[in-house]
């Protein structure tokens, strides 16, 4: 397994530019299969989960080409409707071929998508939703059996915002007979990007980014080109790097309404953060970062999966802060790991108190899911001496060239392969 071998202290400047968002390409991908014909979707970020979700629309009958960040999905002949198990194991968001084989081909078999590092990562309002539009649902033998005679519109009260769940249903709605009303609906910017994709494909979708979501059904989709929005969560973790290593970067490329929430807290932490044109951003360190209080929250709040990225900056402010993760049940195991690097951490409960340190040290650590890497990563190049951080395909699933993009910034970093 690959390592990062990080040399930290150097203060990281120039400018870095955001890939496709991980968050909106997965689901947007899965809705190629609604359409009658060839999809093409550009600005699609090279990342192991997305070869996965590739991999998992083959197995079903989609053909697929790929050229850099552009990626061609010709449903057409569709001849299978099971999501295997070794790949859907890998990587959860491929439960969201759920609603899509329901909406349209009327049956489907997918793998229960399991737990996952960060939580128990439960599907039943997915599963809620799509029975009250008429699918016969079982778990049988680890796998989602479904069926119907055919998808109806309903009104569905979600009991918390759920983005996979939103995603499946907006899906499904969108070859239903009749209205699909969706409230609670998660208000991500990858459900607007997703709702905009499938609206280019001829659905009849309202109130996408709002709690309520209207969509018409329609009798079909046909093929379209999308390009997918910028990753509002590398473009918070790159905000954190130029913070964490008092340097100064411009973002490029990247939507600052998305991150309006990290932007608020960053400057409340003492960092410079200003919109530029052209999809800019300005990023500058402080020498002395002040402390800062976190609760994650589903959009527009602080996202969950910048928790770890901002508790590693923490970890050097001037004084006391806490961070307190309402979303998953089990999202602080890069506590243990930043404690290792010298980081004075206490946790209890949901709520992790953070005693600012001067410098962190560097040291072997092992990182044990997507943002805790990057949290980790953060850590290593703000520490003092050398982080090895293991286990770093954890961080390939989400993050595109990371180590390549930060090198260009002035880091030392160098990625090792084999190992434990
Ligand atoms: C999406 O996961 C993201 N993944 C996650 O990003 C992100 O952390 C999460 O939304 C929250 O923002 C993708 O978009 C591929 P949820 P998802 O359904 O859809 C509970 C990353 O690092 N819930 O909004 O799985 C659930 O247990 C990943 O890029 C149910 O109880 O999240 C959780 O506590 C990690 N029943 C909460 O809702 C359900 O049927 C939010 O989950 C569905 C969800």
């Amino acid at each position: 397994m690959d390592k990062f071998v990080i040399q930290g202290g150097i203060p990281l400047k120039g400018e870095v530019k955001i890939s496709g968002s991980k968050n909106a390409a997965l689901p947007i991908l899965c809705s190629s299969l609604l359409a009658d014909d060839p999809c093409t979707f550009e600005n699609v970020p090279n990342l192991n989960d997305i070869s996965t979700i590739i991999k998992v629309l083959e197995v079903l009958g989609v053909k697929s080409a790929k050229k850099g960040n552009k990626v061609i999905l010709d449903p057409s002949k569709i001849n299978s409707y099971e999501a295997p198990y070794d790949l859907v194991k890998t990587m959860r968001a491929s439960i969201l071929v759920l609603g899509p084989l329901l909406a349209k081909y009327k049956k489907a078999k997918v793998s229960l998508p399991g737990g996952c590092a960060i939580g128990v990562r439960l599907i039943d309002q997915h599963i809620k939703g799509l029975e009250k539009m008429g699918a016969n649902i079982e778990m049988s033998h680890g796998y989602v059996m479904a069926s119907t005679k055919g998808l109806k519109g309903a009104h569905i009260v979600f009991d918390m915002p759920t983005v996979g769940g939103t995603e499946n249903i907006m899906m499904a709605a969108c070859l239903a007979k009749g209205k699909t009303i969706i409230e609670q609906a998660a208000k991500e910017p990858e459900i607007i990007d997703l709702a905009n994709a499938l609206k280019k494909m001829g659905a009849n979708i309202e109130g996408a980014g709002g709690s309520t979501i209207t969509i018409e059904g329609v009798k079909k989709l046909s093929g379209s080109t999308h390009s997918i929005i910028p990753d509002r969560i590398e473009t918070g973790t790159f905000m954190a790097a130029a913070a964490i290593t008092r340097g100064k970067l411009l973002i490029k490329n990247a939507c600052f309404e998305h991150v309006r929430s990290i932007a608020e807290k960053f400057k409340a932490m003492g960092i410079t953060i200003e919109e530029k044109a052209d999809d800019t951003i300005l990023v500058e360190g402080t020498s002395r970062i002040k402390p800062i209080d976190i609760d994650t929250a589903p959009y527009p709040g602080f996202p969950t999966d910048m928790q770890a990225q901002i508790m590693a900056i923490a970890s050097i402010a001037d004084g006391v802060s806490t961070i307190t993760e309402t979303i998953f049940e089990n999202r602080f195991m890069h506590v243990p790991e930043l404690i290792r690097m010298g980081a004075h951490l206490t946790e209890k409960g949901r709520t992790v108190t953070v005693r600012g340190v001067k410098r962190l040290q560097g040291a072997s650590v092992i990182a044990t899911d997507l943002r805790a890497s990057a949290s980790l990563i953060l850590a290593g190049l703000s520490a003092e001496g050398t982080t090895e951080v293991r286990r770093i395909y954890h961080l390939d699933r989400g993050y595109e060239a990371m180590e390549k993009k930060l090198c260009k910034l002035g880091a030392k970093i160098k990625r090792v392969r084999g190992g434990l």
